[in-house]
């Protein structure tokens, strides 16, 4: 897809991984909506970007996200399911309401963006969806139980969908960052940042290059890692 003109909505587009991937899609002329729940951090990072604004959270307000994001953008190409958080539970700390909570964002949210972004894709005659998961869709670990089941539900969801929307000319591609150096689990997102693990902008890079591939073929899964994140720990 070229992306120059492309219509893009980037949820959790006012933070990390989602910002940097706004950012790198206007700098190739396409013309992208953010969103996010926080809306003074939104509206802040949207006129940084010069990106457009919706606030919402996705786990709740998909509809009206959607609906909204078209209407300023006269239809849609491509989704970016980008919102996203966890937290680390063990086992014996695991709490029902964290867990529902981050479901509906990770999990639900995802899905009814994508829902609702569907018969904009069909008005177009194409379209994509790109689900930011993780490494943590690929892996367990001690204290993933939730965190580890939204991404694993997200990629189960990524493969039926591309089973239903292919034949529209549908892509959808799943990246699996594994450690970035943002907010992500209340980290200082203005911290020192290790020259030797990834940062939002790597990201971005795998996203875009994805993206970019001619529509007549899709990388239906990527993961990217840090070529030696441990060099630069004391
Ligand atoms: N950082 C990592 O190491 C890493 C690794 C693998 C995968 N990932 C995935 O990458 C994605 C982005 O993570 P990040 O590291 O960029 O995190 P981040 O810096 O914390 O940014 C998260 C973004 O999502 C938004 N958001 C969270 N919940 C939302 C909701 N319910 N509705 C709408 N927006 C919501 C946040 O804004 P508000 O809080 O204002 O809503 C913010 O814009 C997530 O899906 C995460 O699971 C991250």
């Amino acid at each position: 897809m070229n992306l120059t003109h492309a219509r893009m909505l980037v949820t959790g587009g006012s933070a990390g991984i989602g910002a940097a991937i706004a950012q790198s899609a206007l700098e190739r002329g396409a013309r992208v909506v953010v969103n996010g729940r926080d809306e003074g951090r939104l509206e802040a990072r949207a006129a940084e970007l010069g990106a457009h604004a919706v606030a919402g959270d996705v786990g709740t307000d998909a509809e009206a996200i959607v609906a909204a994001a078209t209407e300023h953008l006269g239809g849609l190409d491509v989704l970016v399911n980008n919102a996203g958080w966890g937290r680390r539970m063990s086992l014996e700390e695991l709490d029902p309401d964290v867990f529902e909570a981050m479901w509906r964002t990770n999990v639900l949210g995802a899905a009814m963006m994508a829902k609702h972004a569907l018969p904009h894709f069909r008005a177009a005659g194409r379209g994509a969806i790109v689900n930011i998961a993780s490494t943590a869709a690929k892996r367990g670990y001690a204290t993933g139980t939730a965190y580890t089941s939204t991404k694993f539900g997200l990629a189960a969801m990524t493969q039926c969908w591309q089973a239903e929307l292919r034949p529209s000319d549908v892509r959808v591609i799943q990246i699996n960052p594994s450690e970035v150096q943002t907010g992500f689990g209340g980290r200082d997102p203005e911290r020192a940042l290790d020259p030797k693990k990834l940062r939002s902008e790597d990201i971005a890079h795998a996203t875009i290059t994805a993206l970019e591939m001619d529509d007549r073929g899709f990388i239906p899964e990527l993961t990217i890692w840090a070529t030696n994140p441990w060099s630069a720990e004391g």
